[in-house]
């Protein structure tokens, strides 16, 4: 969603906020804008739709004077269309203000304010900035609190004040900041690749708090009635810029499905200790896991399937029930959790909103927390009981790889820790199941280095307005991954189907040459799914087969047939991930799209 940068110091300020919105880019967006406050204190500013790249030629025919302190914004529309005009900041007075989130009650201020004749875009975040402005007196603190107390909704702002030159305050409520004091000035921004080019220090600005950035300060203050002055929690990157660089791959998307068996191996080994998982470094105690009477897992999107494939896995061993929802739905129901629940959060960004309402919900119920994210500091993180951190480094292509297969590392060793905890496997069952885990790495690896024919067998997918993907048990569940991960990217309408629920009426779809990618990897219903790609290929289906190396397959089954290494069949997602994940990725290729920014979509989802 929105990226947001703000920038006071010695250094020339537009260069470090393109430079900042470039970094931010993948989160999506549509248009980008900078404000500038220039040597005589006058504002600048500068919007234009489309790529970083339009603003950056538009700044250099524009700004000739040099600025050393300015804030930028990458817009994700949510109010409003795609104009120059609604992109981010906004003016109004001596205000100048950018938003991510959304101001649910921005209709009701409107009114309140009368500021109908005023607005000159479609957006809630202007209207924030005119009240602000109205509420401003020469002192920003005080009025920002009050700006605060009127909205309903998740935000978080940086401003500018015409008359305080040097100054950016920010505050957020939910949506993510982070900030940072340099040598070479003072930094915030709505997340860690824009401040890496300066620092490895950091931290998250907390919520109910008003930073202040002059040139080589941050300060940090409480919404109290005295503003009174606190010290933030400072935190180091473990990772460094090359990790946020494509280092020669031509996307971030094929960088990280290669960096899949490294991240694998960063988030398993050090969990290790004789054998066993051990999750005492965490501080994630056994004791939440014996008292649970049941899991409730939560996600959204590639998350909410790594979930899906947990819960296979889980629920058979661990013979309680073990629930997945969806955040967006689960946080309107009233669910069936309490005080011996142990509720799994899966994030990658670890600022999902839905999840992390989701998460408030399960604390209301007064259930066990456990998250599994890979950002460090982010809100989920921070919100939850326990956190196991995945070591996937960051993740820049929207689409989600090297996160979701070690959210499945970290799901697997949590129900393997579970399981004996439970007295539900002994040691040498735990130890092995382990093994075998460790197994998965070498197949992912074997999968990454066949990806020239994986890309030639995505070749015949992508003249087809749609594809299906069948599979049954696991198989099921990493079929909606892998459909999931085609559509998102490649535009292809994708579904996922239950094998054996085809006949209940999709099957109608079927007809000459639709692509059906079917995987059979699960020994105990592999004969089933074979009858069910004969049935579709019997109506015409062109059929890619995903099987094991040892799979019995008769010749004219398959029009393709990828073999994947013969690991045990509870793992065998592992590498049918990558060849999923291979598939999408030549088939955007193919097509000539954008594999990293696909259309309408943002890498955090900080709105609802
Ligand atoms: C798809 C994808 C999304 C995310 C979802 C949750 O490739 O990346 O479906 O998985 O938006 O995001 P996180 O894990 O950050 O909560």
């Amino acid at each position: 969603m929105c990226g947001i940068i703000g920038y006071t110091g010695p250094l020339e300020a537009s260069k470090i906020l393109l430079e900042g919105l470039a970094g931010l880019e993948y989160r999506g967006y549509d248009s980008a804008g900078i404000a500038l406050c220039m040597e005589d204190s006058k504002i600048c500013l500068a919007k234009k739709t489309g790529k970083v790249k339009n603003l950056k030629d538009y700044c250099n025919q524009q700004i000739t004077d040099s600025s050393h302190c300015g804030i930028g914004h990458t817009r994700w529309a949510t109010h409003g269309g795609v104009t120059d005009t609604n992109a981010h900041p906004h003016q109004a007075g001596k205000v100048i203000l950018i938003h991510n989130g959304i101001i649910e009650n921005y209709h009701a201020l409107t009114e309140e304010f009368h500021l109908e004749n005023e607005l000159i875009s479609q957006t809630d975040s202007e209207v924030a900035a005119r009240v602000l402005n109205r509420l401003y007196e020469g002192d920003p603190l005080a009025a920002i609190r009050k700006l605060i107390e009127l909205l309903d909704g998740s935000f978080s702002f940086c401003i500018m004040f015409e008359d305080q030159p040097g100054a950016i305050y920010a505050i957020r409520n939910v949506s993510p900041l982070v900030a940072a004091s340099t040598p070479s000035g003072s930094l915030i921004a709505s997340d860690l690749t824009a401040l890496i080019p300066y620092t490895r220090n950091y931290f998250v600005v907390p919520e109910q708090h008003i930073v202040k950035l002059t040139p080589y300060k941050v300060h940090l203050y409480q919404l109290d009635d005295t503003f009174t002055k606190t010290y933030p929690e400072m935190m180091t990157v473990n990772w460094n810029m090359d990790a946020a660089m494509k280092n020669g791959f031509p996307h971030f998307m094929l960088k990280e499905i290669h960096e899949q068996p490294d991240a694998m191996g960063n988030t398993i080994l050090p969990r290790i200790n004789k054998g066993l998982p051990d999750f005492s470094e965490d501080k994630i105690p056994d004791s939440i896991f014996e008292t649970c009477s049941q899991v409730q897992i939560i996600a959204c999107g590639t998350a909410m399937h790594a979930g899906m494939v947990a819960r296979a896995i889980m629920q058979p061993v661990l013979r309680i029930p073990i629930t997945v929802s969806v955040a967006s739905e689960f946080r309107y129901e009233e669910p069936l959790i309490d005080e011996k629940s142990l509720v799994i959060i899966i994030s990658q960004s670890g600022e999902t909103i839905d999840t992390l309402a989701a998460l408030r919900l399960a604390h209301q119920c007064k259930s066990t927390t456990l998250a599994v994210v890979n950002v460090k500091g982010s809100t989920i993180a921070r919100e939850s009981d326990y956190v196991f951190y995945t070591h996937a480094g960051p993740e820049i292509a929207v689409a989600s790889t090297k996160a979701y297969s070690v959210q499945l590392a970290a799901l697997y060793m949590i129900g393997c820790r579970m399981a004996l905890v439970k007295g539900k496997y002994t040691k040498e069952q735990a130890v092995s199941f382990l093994g075998d885990l460790l197994d998965a790495i070498p197949a992912m690896e074997t999968m990454i280095a066949q990806k020239e024919s994986i890309g030639n067998a995505a070749s015949h997918i992508i003249h087809s307005p749609d594809a299906f993907f069948i599979g049954r048990g696991l198989d099921y569940a990493f079929s909606l991954e892998g459909a999931l991960k085609l559509k998102e990217i490649s535009y292809i309408h994708s579904e996922a189907y239950a094998a054996g629920e085809l006949k209940h009426g999709t099957i109608a779809l079927i007809s000459d040459q639709v692509p059906v990618i079917a995987i059979a990897t699960q020994q105990h219903v592999y004969s089933k799914t074979i009858s069910n790609i004969r049935e579709v290929k019997a109506r015409g289906a062109f059929i890619i087969l995903l099987a094991k190396e040892s799979a019995v397959v008769d010749d004219h089954l398959a029009d393709i047939c990828i073999r994947i290494p013969d690991v045990d069949d509870l793992f065998t997602v592992f590498p049918i991930a990558v060849v999923l994940q291979l598939i999408a990725y030549y088939a955007s290729l193919k097509k000539h799209l954008d594999v990293d920014q696909p259309r309408n979509l943002a890498k955090s989802v900080t709105v609802e």
